[in-house]
């Protein structure tokens, strides 16, 4: 059986072409021409991977990459937190799963829809755990990234009850070895942290995320696409902590110093606006804008009771986690402790 995966070139989307591979699928990775493959394995006669390029955006490119592959995973997205352009934000988010649900009906040949959504599609839940019933409110957004994902979130569940068989999942904050892009944004936040370049924590540690090893996610996907409901969202979260705890586990796994100073977010906002800055002269986008702040100051915590029960979703604790990913981040040179 064929699959496709949009996203290919990305973090998740590299680990899950691996994971498929091992599974014995034949994966179509759908990536950009400008994209970087160098996660993907080179395609050869034992690895039966191959490539179409394309962009989510140009239905013709996606139409021709979704011909003879009966599942789609579509994890393609723009996820920074700031783009000097945001209006790319709904183009390619909303825009792209509407080229995919437009496939499907007009191709007629696949048979299963795994769209990658985000815990941000389900809304913030300062001082609870939120389950896969919270409906995003709506009333406002920290992001246009959230906005953008509420968005095509909804569109995904209102073509399940038209009969697409779409099933959602929604990742936390994912981490771990592979491509260290926008979205794997603890190794990035690690990188600054062992680099000297963040002398502090970020914040009171008020802030809660849900933080999801990127192995468990793709196996998640893979249980999905063999397990899931029609129409059913799926959270594949994991332990729920603020970056405080992430750095003090840190701290204890490399048996180096915890920070003793809280940097306050307002001068991680100001620092953020001279990134903006910094990015609108250079080009260079930056790690931290003033909408990360916004994210900062709300909780976003939640349960995969639903998912392990479901999918048999395993998830791994932040410990184990970080126990896997910055020995990875020190062999790759990234890091020093
Ligand atoms: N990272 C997280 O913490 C997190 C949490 C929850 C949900 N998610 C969701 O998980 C999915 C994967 O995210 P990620 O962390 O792997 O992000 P990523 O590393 O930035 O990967 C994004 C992928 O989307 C591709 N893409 C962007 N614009 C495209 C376009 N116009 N046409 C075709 N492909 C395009 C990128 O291609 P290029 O390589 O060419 O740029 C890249 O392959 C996204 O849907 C994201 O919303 C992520």
């Amino acid at each position: 059986m064929k699959l496709l995966v949009t996203g290919a070139s990305g973090f998740l989307g590299g680990r899950l072409c691996h994971a498929l591979l091992r599974h014995g699928h034949s994966v179509r990775a759908f990536v950009r021409p400008t994209s970087d493959v160098s996660s993907l394995p080179p395609p050869s006669d034992d690895v039966p991977l191959e490539l179409a390029y394309g962009d989510i955006t140009d239905y013709p490119s996606l139409v021709a990459a979704c011909s003879g592959c009966r599942v789609v995973f579509h994890a393609a997205a723009v996820v920074e937190s700031w783009l000097p352009d945001s209006s790319q934000f709904i183009s390619v988010n909303v825009g792209g799963l509407k080229n995919v649900l437009r496939a499907y009906k007009e191709m007629g040949t696949i048979e299963k829809i795994i769209y990658t959504s985000s815990f941000f599609a389900l809304g913030s839940t300062d001082g609870y755990t939120a389950d896969e019933s919270q409906m995003h409110s709506t009333k406002s957004f920290c992001t246009e990234y959230e906005k953008s994902k509420t968005i095509a979130d909804n569109i995904a569940l209102e073509a399940a009850k038209q009969g697409v068989p779409i099933t959602v999942v929604c990742p936390g904050v994912m981490y771990g070895p592979g491509k260290i892009s926008a979205g794997n944004i603890l190794a990035r936040t690690l990188i600054e942290r062992f680099n000297g370049r963040l002398p502090g924590y970020i914040g009171d540690g008020n802030d809660r995320f849900s933080f999801s090893h990127v192995d468990d996610v793709t196996n998640g996907h893979v249980s999905a696409m063999e397990k899931g409901q029609q129409g059913q969202r799926y959270l594949l979260t994991g332990e729920n902590a603020s970056f405080m705890q992430v750095f003090d586990i840190a701290a204890d796994i490399t048996n180096t110093k915890r920070s003793w100073i809280n940097i306050p977010l307002f001068v991680i906002e100001f620092y953020g606006w001279l990134s903006v800055l910094f990015c609108i002269i250079t080009g260079k986008l930056p790690l931290i804008s003033p909408p990360v702040v916004y994210y900062l100051r709300h909780q976003w915590a939640y349960s995969c009771e639903k998912a392990k029960r479901e999918l048999n979703y395993k998830p791994r604790n932040l410990t184990e986690g970080l126990e896997d990913i910055i020995p990875w981040l020190k062999k790759s040179g990234l890091i020093k402790y």
